[in-house]
């Protein structure tokens, strides 16, 4: 399966992929990665391992439409069959949600749907939640909002500050985002209502960090 990345960062979800995508036996190639920043970290991460990369900053576009038309555009041109959103930090109009649906999924750094939005580590720790996560999704026209594919589980801890919940979140987005991503490039994954069905799991919307077990 082909896919494009869109980023606007750092990318070290984009390297958990590129990480993943080395692998002969990962069913997937990133055909392209795109940002909305041109000086996204991420872009050398691609530049590196020779992945082609767009910048399209949203500046230069009248209505976020156009915006968009443009993305889909170059997704499509590049072969692209499949969307991974890895930090990318624009809204997307409902027509590009709708065109991409199903074929475009999101990782946020909560247990959704719980912790939707920006700041996510500082309102789990500010509402004194014992746990936090994350969580990968299929992505719908309302923010962080979408059938759950996989989430990992991390505790907070008592002393933890928005940097050291984030790292430990993290390292878990770095496992299940790839996990995520193989399911679906295996057609494992089905989506019945709002939920996310993937074969051989009676319940499908738990931490899947380990899929043989
Ligand atoms: C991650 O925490 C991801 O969950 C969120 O944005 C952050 C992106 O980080 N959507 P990176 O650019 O992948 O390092």
């Amino acid at each position: 399966m082909k896919i494009a990345v869109l980023i606007s960062g750092r990318g070290s979800n984009l390297q958990s992929l590129i990480d993943a995508c080395s692998d002969d036996d990962f069913p997937v190639d990133i055909s392209l990665v795109i940002s909305n920043k041109a000086d996204a970290l991420g872009l050398k991460r691609a530049s590196e391992v020779s992945i082609p990369t767009k910048v399209f900053n949203h500046k230069d576009f009248s209505t976020r439409e156009e915006f968009d038309t443009a993305m889909s555009d170059a997704i499509e041109a590049s072969g692209a069959e499949f969307i991974c959103l890895a930090g990318f930090m624009r809204l997307l109009s409902d027509d590009f949600v709708k065109s991409w649906r199903d074929k475009l999924i999101n990782i946020h750094p909560s247990l959704l749907p719980s912790f939707k939005g920006l700041h996510v580590h500082e309102q789990v720790i500010e509402r004194g939640a014992r746990f936090s996560g994350c969580t990968v999704h299929f992505v719908r026209s309302a923010m962080d909002e979408g059938p759950i594919l996989a989430q990992a589980v991390v505790p907070v801890l008592p002393d933890d500050t928005a940097d050291t919940l984030g790292a430990r979140v993290l390292e878990q987005e770095h496992i299940i985002y790839p996990l995520a991503l193989r399911l679906i490039a295996e057609g494992k994954v089905r989506v019945s209502g709002e939920r996310a069905i993937i074969d051989g799991h009676k319940t499908p919307n738990i931490s899947l960090t380990n899929p043989e077990k």
